[in-house]
């Protein structure tokens, strides 16, 4: 009986978090059929707003394509039963937002909000990402996409372990090489040390932009090192303004 119950909760857990990937997929669709070659033809706004953007030539195409990359990684992580995280986790995180996005954003991993709800950076520290992006930078969330280094919560918020960022990082790896932003946010030390492979702090890494694979990137504090450490938020504005700067 007790096996029975165990095995519902987990089959009611995992079709949840299939339900809320199917919703972001549709989101994300709907957001590239509005940006697609053929509505701005038919909306005659066909002509670039940078016309120098190598990502403008990429979203000429129609723009089915990157969703449906992402469906099928998402797919392939599956279940995932990689590292021992999966032991503990509700829903895998996998990411949101747009899948031809110009910028990500790449975290930690999940907390506990973030676990139960399947979507990354939706408590505290989620709500101080959200206001960066919308109040600091002028863009809705769906802009954008948000993801993390480890896809599953680690216990009690611990730090992520060696041997899980290795199970894990390939995946974060495909979600850029399919997304191909101009620019990553690295937020906190974990996402700018399993990008950079290096291990210099990220007081020393924030404040300029650094390559992955002719990605910039901008390290800067995560948005929960600044919930307590309020003074940091004008570093990490600096940070913000010089990725503004480069969207143009
Ligand atoms: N912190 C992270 O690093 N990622 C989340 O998704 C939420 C909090
Ligand atoms: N230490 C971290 O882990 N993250 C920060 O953003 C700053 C210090």
């Amino acid at each position: 009986m007790k096996d029975i119950r165990k095995d519902l909760k987990e089959v009611v857990s995992s079709l949840k978090g299939h339900l809320i990937y199917q919703r972001d997929v549709l989101l994300a669709e709907g957001v590239t059929l509005k940006d697609s070659y053929e509505f701005r033809v038919l909306s005659s706004e066909l002509k670039p707003k940078n016309q120098n953007s190598n990502k403008e030539a990429e979203n000429s195409k129609p723009k089915i394509q990157n969703s449906k990359l992402l469906e099928e990684l998402r797919a392939e992580i599956g279940d995932c039963q990689r590292c021992k995280l999966s032991k503990g986790r509700t829903n895998l995180v996998f990411g949101v937002g747009n899948p031809d996005a110009r910028i990500v954003f790449v975290g930690e991993g999940p907390g506990k909000d973030e676990d139960l709800q399947g979507e990354p950076f939706v408590g505290r520290a989620g709500q101080l990402l959200t206001d960066i992006i919308t109040k600091g930078m002028k863009m809705r969330r769906e802009d954008v996409y948000i993801c993390n280094v480890v896809k599953c919560r680690p216990p009690e918020n611990r730090n992520p372990e060696p041997d899980e960022i290795d199970a894990c990082e390939g995946f974060l790896i495909k979600q850029l090489e399919v997304i191909k932003p101009e620019i990553v946010v690295a937020l906190g030390t974990f996402a700018a040390k399993t990008l950079l492979k290096t291990d210099l702090p990220i007081s020393k890494l924030r404040g300029g932009f650094h390559d992955y694979k002719g990605i910039k990137v901008m390290p800067t504090f995560h948005p929960s090192y600044l919930l307590r450490n309020p003074e940091k938020k004008k570093d990490t504005w600096e940070d913000i303004k010089m990725v503004i700067a480069r969207l143009g």
